[in-house]
């Protein structure tokens, strides 16, 4: 496939090294950028056949089967509007909207117009996401309980993040959306999210947006999903993400301390995406575009289009998202659980199935297991139809 860029910034620039490291058979091969001089630039560097400052002239160009949209949020509608005008292939970077409703129209676009719609969740790709999901589907940590996922730094690097009404809020939108789809992920997508309770503050900047936010989301299983996320954190980009489930538990650590620990007096340049120093201890990453799971993805949406199935990551999960993500700044705003708005939901339509608690024997629910230190071993049971708790200690 020969896949076209619109945009020639920071993020265009990963998906350009991610598609030029693995799947050479799919090329790079056009760019868009507004600026002609940046186009060139960019054309240059990855030794691109096409460059343009006229985003229709691109997309409609015979040689062009997919397109991948590195824009800012505000421009992310508009340039799916061309695509299935021209009946490309799009695939288009988070957040899907600035909120619920550019993303249901995206989504109703590309689905009217029969064209593939991949969401480049990146972080639902890296290498220990993807193995922690399994990990979650063989049943090794039972029912998913809990599932929570951080993301915090110092702050994104160019100007229209800053502005509430290009980016569509701050922090919330602009790192909320991957937490919110890494918890989903674990809880399970057919799961629907029922209502969010979130606070958020503008703790730092100068700026009508948060820049910090604590959400929860209940999912109809009884689930709860989790999002931390700020950018005004120091030290460099902390993502992490927990799961607790019935049988175990799963902790990631996907950026700092992977292992890759390093001194510099401070005579080199570049360390990792959103490092505040490259000088004292730091924490580099081995290959930065296949942690932060580019190379994954991009594998995943060529073979969906290939196969003609979808992606692991669709426009559809793009709009859950931001429904997710509206509902989080009305309660903010309210300070209260807010109902999470889906239209069309396509998952289970099930809700709450009670606690999950495991049967000892025919007439006791176990509570607890304990182990002392004296070596003596408790059960604490429950009658199944008294209610009575009881204690049985054995050996
Ligand atoms: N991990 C991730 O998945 C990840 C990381 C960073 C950014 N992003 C997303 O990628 C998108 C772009 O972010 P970025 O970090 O590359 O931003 P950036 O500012 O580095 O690049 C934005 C690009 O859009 C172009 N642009 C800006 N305003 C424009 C306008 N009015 N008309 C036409 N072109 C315009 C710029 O020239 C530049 O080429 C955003 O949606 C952002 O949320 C995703």
């Amino acid at each position: 496939m020969n896949v076209a860029m619109l945009g020639s910034g920071f993020i265009a620039r990963f998906y350009a090294d991610a598609l030029v490291a693995q799947r050479a058979k799919d090329k790079l091969i056009s760019v868009y950028s507004r600026n002609i001089d940046k186009a060139k630039k960019f054309a240059d560097d990855y030794q691109l056949s096409f460059y343009t400052d006229d985003m229709d002239v691109l997309v409609s160009r015979p040689d062009v089967d997919v397109v991948v949209i590195s824009l800012p949020n505000n421009l992310h509608e508009a340039a799916v509007a061309a695509c299935a005008k021209a009946g490309k292939h799009v695939l288009c970077t988070k957040p899907l909207g600035r909120n619920a409703a550019e993303a249901k129209r995206m989504l109703d676009m590309v689905e009217a117009a029969g064209i593939m719609g991949g969401y480049l969740e990146d972080l639902c790709y890296t290498p220990k996401f993807l193995k922690s999901m399994k990990a979650v589907k063989d049943g090794s940590i039972g029912k998913v309980l809990w599932a929570k996922s951080r993301e915090a730094h110092p702050g994104p690097h160019s100007d229209w993040f800053w502005d509430a009404e290009q980016s569509g809020g701050g922090a919330m939108v602009d790192l909320g959306c991957h937490c919110v789809e890494i918890a989903r992920n674990y809880i399970g997508k057919e799961i629907r999210p029922v209502e969010v309770m979130c606070w958020t503050a503008t703790q730092v900047h100068p700026i009508n947006a948060e820049d910090s936010a604590i959400g929860l989301i209940k999912y109809a299983n009884g689930a709860m999903g989790q999002f931390e996320v700020s950018w005004c954190f120091r030290g460099g980009m902390d993502l992490r993400d927990e799961v607790m489930g019935t049988e175990g538990t799963i902790w990631l650590n996907n950026f700092l301390r992977t292992g890759f620990e390093m001194f510099s007096t401070g005579k080199g340049g570049y360390v990792a995406e959103k490092a505040e120093s490259n000088s004292g201890w730091l924490f580099p990453v081995g290959d930065e575009v296949h942690e932060l799971g580019y190379t994954n993805m991009f594998t995943d949406m060529f073979n969906a289009i290939e196969n003609k199935t979808q992606p692991l990551e669709s426009f559809y999960d793009g709009y859950i998202v931001n429904a997710i993500l509206d509902a989080a700044y009305q309660s903010a705003k309210t300070r209260q659980w807010e109902p999470v708005q889906i239209e069309g939901w396509r998952g289970d339509t099930t809700s709450d199935s009670g606690p999950a608690t495991a049967s000892y024997d025919d007439d006791h629910y176990l509570i607890k297991k304990e182990i002392l230190p004296s070596g003596e071993h408790k059960l604490i049971l429950k009658h199944k139809v008294t209610g009575e708790v009881t204690v049985r200690e054995i050996g």
